[in-house]
């Protein structure tokens, strides 16, 4: 039997140019993550890769659903497609990831938006080669958000966007309903793939030059459930670790609930794991971590900072913080604050809470003002600006191992990350430079970066 993959081939060997996909990914880093795999699917069947959006003739967005935000941009985004649909009819629109795997989001595009032809779910991304068929051959709009059961494919070629930086799923899913998270409705159940799977994916992209390797999971600690092997995260980093190459290793992210002292320790102890854990710790409030259902209390929390710092001078952490859960009151917001003066992070990502149909959270009536919620972000913002001017002060005259990564805005300076995942710039016209490693002593600190040149 021809499979789908086979198929689509054989209608598009008949054209006379390959046709050209633009995939646009939005959200996390599995996002993008499967966008590479979307785009290593396309290719193996013989598409192109689209300079622009312009000349596309097949359009993915690959969407996010974590906040509402997110999702009215990407809305106005498809909206705007309309336009690209009516220049060319015979433009090809698909929509997947997160905001796809939602019923009800699914009945709105197919309801609003008529130029969409595909959507797709995260559950069916494999199942893009049989959707991209129906569309060619039926000229029909097709949608699957279908669990196609929880086995891992491990066959789905990837087309990776760049060669020195790569991102490695380690698991998929997550388990934890936070009250407030959307995630676990729309990624299904943890699921680990196998040691033996992940290291070979490792071995060939160290031997292809990559020079970081990006572990991926909702929830990268509870790595190992359900395995055949006796495996924990901890096991997995120190297998990563023992490969051959010349490459640091990051990960993200970690919940703090499972964050062990193992963990600090495995982390110190690997050669090539940079000495930065992302660990998302949402509120300094014991009680609101409660409500939103963390498992953790901001004790809890400081025990593994405490730990990490009393092994490791200057270990560097970094956050994520929701600010305005509903019924957060002033005190609550304080705890916060505290816990930022507490642990000094090297930089912390935040959101404004934002309701999620279906979950928990939204169950809530909520009493806290928006615009008490506005003021709170704006002060947060302003006290974490102060700690990361005066944190980065601590590296001037120190040498930073940075992984160069592209040109900054700064005329004549290139940027990268720090193995502390700090933005550093160096003024440098070789741009050769940019994909490879190389020690810079920081000469000045800012509040979002430190400068410096290369040694
Ligand atoms: N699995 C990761 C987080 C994935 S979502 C973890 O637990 O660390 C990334 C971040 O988005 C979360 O850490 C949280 O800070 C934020 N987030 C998730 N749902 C949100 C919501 N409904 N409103 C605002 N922020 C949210
Ligand atoms: Fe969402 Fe919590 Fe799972 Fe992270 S751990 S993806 S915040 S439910
Ligand atoms: Fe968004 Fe889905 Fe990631 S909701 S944050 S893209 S898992």
């Amino acid at each position: 039997m021809t499979s789908y993959k086979d198929k689509v081939a054989g209608i598009l060997s008949k054209r006379e140019t390959p046709p050209l996909f633009y995939i646009r990914s939005f959200g996390c880093q599995q996002n993008v993550s499967d966008g590479e795999k979307t785009a290593g699917l396309l290719y193996s069947m013989g598409c192109g890769v689209s300079p622009d959006i312009a000349s596309a003739d097949i359009i993915i967005y690959n969407t996010c659903a974590v906040r509402e935000s997110a999702e009215l941009k990407i809305y106005g985004m498809i909206g705007e497609l309309k336009h690209l649909k009516e220049k060319n009819p015979e433009l090809i629109i698909g929509i997947c990831g997160c905001m796809a795997q939602e019923e009800k989001t699914v009945k709105k595009i197919l309801s609003v938006y008529k130029q969409v032809d595909l959507i797709f779910g995260t559950f069916a991304l494999e199942e893009l080669p049989r959707l991209l068929y129906e569309v060619l051959a039926n000229r029909k709009t097709v949608s699957a958000t279908d669990e196609y059961g929880m086995k891992i494919n491990e066959g789905i070629p990837v087309l990776r966007t760049e060669k020195f930086k790569a991102s490695v799923p380690v698991m998929y899913g997550c388990d934890n309903f936070c009250s407030y998270c959307i995630v676990p409705y729309v990624r299904g159940r943890e699921r680990s793939r196998r040691p033996s799977d992940i290291l070979n994916e490792v071995r060939t992209l160290a031997e292809s030059g990559c020079r970081e390797i990006m572990l991926l999971g909702q929830n990268v600690n509870s790595y190992g459930k359900g395995l055949d092997e006796k495996i924990n995260f901890s096991g997995l980093l120190r297998l990563i670790n023992e490969t051959e190459g010349d490459f640091r290793i990051r990960f993200m992210s970690s919940h703090p609930k499972d964050a062990d002292f193992e963990l600090i320790d495995t982390i110190i102890e690997c050669g090539k794991v940079c000495k930065h854990l992302h660990l998302p710790v949402q509120s300094g409030s014991s009680r609101i971590l409660k409500e939103m259902n963390r498992g953790y209390t901001a004790e809890k929390y400081k025990e593994i900072i405490d730990y990490a710092r009393m092994r490791m001078h200057g270990f560097s952490f970094s956050t994520d913080i929701i600010v305005g859960f509903p019924n957060e009151t002033g005190e609550d917001f304080r705890e916060t604050l505290d816990m930022l003066d507490y642990v000094r992070f090297d930089n912390i990502f935040s959101f404004i809470y934002s309701k999620r149909t279906g979950t928990k959270a939204a169950l809530l009536t909520d009493n806290t003002l928006p615009e008490n919620k506005s003021e709170r972000m704006r002060i947060l913002l302003e006290k974490q600006k102060r700690i990361n001017e005066e944190n980065y002060k601590r590296f001037k005259g120190r040498i930073l191992d940075v992984l160069f990564d592209g040109k900054s805005k700064t005329p004549g300076y290139i940027s990268g990350k720090s193995d502390e995942f700090i933005i550093a710039e160096a003024l440098c016209e070789d741009l050769s430079v940019i994909g490879s490693q190389k020690k810079v002593r920081v000469t000045e600190t800012m509040n979002w970066a430190v400068r410096g040149e290369i040694v």
